[in-house]
């Protein structure tokens, strides 16, 4: 495959010491040698291990969320200032995870992703329907509120910073892929909704995330809109991230 890729794992609330040491090894040969961009948004606790371990490393790295405030009482939270600390390049921000659980809305998303633009950092913006809306046939229109939502009030030149993916929720760790038709229907989609908003000269990164394995991210990738992987439960053996980065 020529077009480089953007490869990033998210690895939720799993590993620990004992398996990111020998992980973080193997991540910085795979990165260090593919054109592919490749990276993982850890927990925050493994952030100061991540930042040194990979700091001679083109591995980028990052954490799954962020507040959207600078500072404050807000028991259990994480700045963008903290992150820069760490020298973070990477915030997945509104994971449907989080949307779900957390009740993030598509406002704290568009704070969010305004505060990772404000202070160089790359948001993950992700956005994706539920099973529901995809068997309803309303999925478009949830994916034009989510990416709408999310991009109030930035201007044109911050595109190029934000990094998107389109995570159908019902093939979110479920094993159930969307067939890369799917995907690149919808990511075709996304795309030109970003360039209804900002002419068509714009051009936006959006990757696919949802049960990519070894066996379907080929296929996936290999589709035109789609300009990467964000990859879940297969990136925690580094046997298969290895194997989705050198397809
Ligand atoms: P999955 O997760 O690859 O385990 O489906 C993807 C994600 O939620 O980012």
């Amino acid at each position: 495959m020529d077009k480089k890729l953007y490869l990033i794992g998210n690895f939720k609330m799993n590993m620990n010491m004992a398996s990111i040491k020998p992980y973080l090894e193997d991540l910085k040969k795979v990165a260090d040698n593919t054109n592919n961009a490749v990276g993982i948004c850890v927990p925050y606790v493994y952030l100061p291990y991540v930042s040194e371990t990979l700091k001679d490393s083109k591995a980028l790295y990052g954490v799954q969320n962020m507040h959207f405030k600078d500072s404050g009482a807000y028991t259990g939270e994480v700045s963008a200032d903290m992150l820069l600390d760490f020298a973070t390049k990477l915030v997945v921000i509104g994971h449907s995870e989080r949307r779900e659980y957390y009740n993030e809305t598509d406002e704290a998303v568009n704070l969010k992703v305004k505060k990772c633009l404000e202070k160089g950092l790359t948001p993950i913006v992700c956005f994706g329907e539920k099973l529901e809306e995809r068997e309803a046939g309303t999925y478009k229109e949830l994916i034009e509120r989510q990416v709408s939502a999310a991009l109030e009030g930035i201007e044109e030149e911050s595109i190029k910073d934000i990094i998107f993916a389109y995570e159908p929720v019902w093939a979110i760790g479920t094993g159930k892929t969307a067939t890369s038709d799917e995907a690149e229907d919808a990511i075709y989609y996304a795309k030109s909704i970003i360039s209804a908003k900002y002419g068509k000269q714009i051009k936006s990164i959006m990757l696919y995330g949802g049960s990519l394995k070894p066996s379907n991210a080929n296929e996936l990738l290999s589709k035109p809109s789609i300009d990467g992987g964000l990859i879940g439960g297969a990136c925690l053996k580094m046997e298969d991230f290895e194997s989705i980065i050198a397809n």
